[in-house]
C-alpha cells in the first residue's frame, strides 16, 4: 500500500520493517530528519526494544501462559511486531497511536511480518486506549509506555491496564529535567528534586522508579523494579505490578533522599531532606528526592534476561546484552556511582585506566564493579575518602 511518503525496509531483530525514507541529501542532521518524519522510527532505540524482548521472554517463562501486550504509542509498530515474533506465546498485541500515518504503517508492517492476526490497531490517545482495557479480563500481561519525553502522565492508565503480577515498562527521554537542568519541571513531573552531579543518570532512574512506586501504592499495589538502565540519553524501567497494601507499604519504606557534596563528592542516603553541611569539607550538600533507594533490578529477572538472550542468535554481541550483564553486576552495591577521573581530580593525582582503578580498589579489600552509566563509572562500597586514599596511594 502507498503510505503517501517514501519508505524503505529495515531489519531489526526478527522483523522487517517499513520506515519513512529520510532525505539525507538535504544535509540536515539525521535526528532532525527523524523528528520531522511522518512516522517515528529511531534505529538507536533498537537497544530499548531488545531489552523489551528479553524482559517479556523472562515474564513468559515465569507465568507460562499466552500473553496479551499493549503498546499504546507504537509509531512504526516495530516494537509490538518484534514482541509478537520474538516472544513465544504472545497471543495479542494491541498497538495504538494518535497518528493515522503511524497506525497505517504499523498495519502494513504487521502484514509484512505475517502477525496481522495477532495485532489490533487503535487510532486512539494512549490514556484512553489503556483506560478502555482497565477491567478484569481486559488487562494486559505487559504494557510498554514509550512516549516522547516523560511517561509520567501515562502511568495511572498504564497501571490500570496492567493485570496483577503483570509487567509495565516506561521510557523517559526528558533528561534535562531529570538531570537537574530544569529542576522545577522535574519536581512537577516526577514529584522529586533531581541532583546535578556525576551520578545524575542513576538519580534520574530513581526519580522515575519513585514516581511509579508512589503512583502504584495509591492503588494498594506494589511496582517492584526488575530491570532498569540509562543509555543513549534515555532511561528505561521495567517493574512487576503486584496487588497488596502490605507489599506497597514495604516498597514505600524504600523511598528517601540522597545528599551529595559537589565539592568533595561525599554522598549518602537519608530518610529526611534536612539541609546539611558536608562532614568532610563543610560545603552545603545538595539534596535529591524523594526517590527510590531500593534495588533498580532483581537478580533472578536479570539473569533470566541473559539466559533468554543466549537463545536468540541476533542478540549475540549486542549492546543490550552488555547492558544487562552490567546491570546484573551492579545489584547489591550502594546507591550512586563514582567517575574515576573525578576521584583522581580531587585526589590531585593523574587519571588512570578503569582496569587499574578497579585492581587497586579490589586489592584494598573493597567490592567494586564497572557501572553501565559511563565507561569510567564504578560502583563500590568504598567511600570517597577511601577511594582517594586507595587510588592516590
Ligand atoms: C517515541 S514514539 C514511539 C516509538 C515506538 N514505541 C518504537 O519503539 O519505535 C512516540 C509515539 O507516540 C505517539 N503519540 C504521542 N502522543 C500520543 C498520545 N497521547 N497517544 C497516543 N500516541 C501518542 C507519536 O505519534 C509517536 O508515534
Ligand atoms: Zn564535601
Amino acid at each position: 500500500m502507498n503510505q503517501g511518503f517514501p519508505t524503505e525496509e529495515v531489519k531489526e531483530g526478527a522483523a522487517r520493517i517499513l520506515v519513512p525514507r529520510l532525505d539525507k541529501s538535504t544535509g540536515e542532521p539525521v535526528q532532525r530528519l527523524q523528528s520531522q518524519a511522518p512516522v517515528f522510527y529511531n534505529p538507536v532505540q533498537k537497544t530499548n526494544r531488545d531489552t523489551a524482548v528479553l524482559a517479556l521472554r523472562v515474564h513468559q517463562s515465569n507465568v507460562k501462559r499466552p500473553l496479551r501486550v499493549c503498546e499504546p504509542m507504537c509509531g512504526s509498530g516495530v516494537r509490538g511486531i518484534r514482541l509478537a515474533l520474538e516472544v513465544p506465546e504472545v497471543e495479542r498485541v494491541v498497538m495504538g497511536d494518535l497518528s493515522p500515518s503511524a497506525i497505517a504503517l504499523a498495519g502494513e508492517n504487521a502484514k509484512l511480518n505475517e502477525v496481522i492476526g495477532k495485532v489490533n490497531l487503535r487510532l486512539l490517545d494512549a490514556n484512553l486506549l489503556m483506560s478502555l482495557h482497565g477491567y478484569p479480563g481486559g488487562r494486559f500481561d505487559y504494557v510498554d509506555i514509550d512516549p516522547y519525553g516523560s511517561p509520567s502522565t501515562f502511568i495511572d492508565s498504564g497501571l490500570i491496564a496492567t493485570r496483577n503480577h503483570g509487567l509495565i515498562a516506561l521510557t523517559a527521554t526528558d533528561m534535562a529535567p531529570l538531570c537537574g537542568v530544569n529542576p522545577k519541571a522535574c519536581l512537577r513531573k516526577y514529584g522529586g528534586k533531581p541532583l546535578q552531579g556525576e551520578f545524575c543518570h542513576e538519580v534520574a532512574l530513581r526519580l522515575l522508579a519513585g514516581l511509579l512506586v508512589r503512583q502504584t501504592a495509591i492503588q494498594e499495589t506494589a511496582a517492584t523494579p526488575v530491570f532498569s538502565y540509562y543509555a543513549d540519553h534515555y532511561i528505561r524501567l521495567y517493574a512487576r505490578v503486584d496487588k497488596g497494601a502490605k507489599r506497597a507499604d514495604a516498597l514505600l519504606e524504600q523511598m528517601g533522599f540522597i545528599k551529595f557534596c559537589p565539592e568533595c563528592l561525599h554522598r549518602f542516603t537519608s530518610m529526611d531532606n534536612k539541609p546539611e553541611n558536608c562532614i568532610l569539607c563543610g560545603s552545603q550538600m545538595r539534596v535529591g528526592g524523594p526517590l527510590w533507594l531500593g534495588e533498580l533490578a532483581e537478580e533472578g529477572f536479570v539473569s533470566g534476561m541473559l539466559e533468554e538472550s543466549y537463545k536468540l542468535d541476533h542478540f549475540a554481541g549486542s549492546k543490550a546484552v552488555n547492558l544487562v550483564e552490567s546491570v546484573r553486576d551492579e545489584i547489591g552495591f550502594p546507591v550512586s556511582f563514582f567517575i574515576i577521573d573525578n576521584i583522581c581530580s580531587i585526589a590531585k593525582i593523574k587519571s588512570m585506566s578503569t582496569e587499574e582503578a578497579i585492581k587497586r580498589i579490589k586489592s584494598a579489600g573493597f567490592r567494586v564493579t564497572m557501572a553501565h552509566y559511563d565507561d569510567r563509572a564504578i560502583k563500590t562500597d568504598a567511600s570517597v575518602k577511601e577511594l582517594e586514599k586507595v587510588l592516590g596511594g
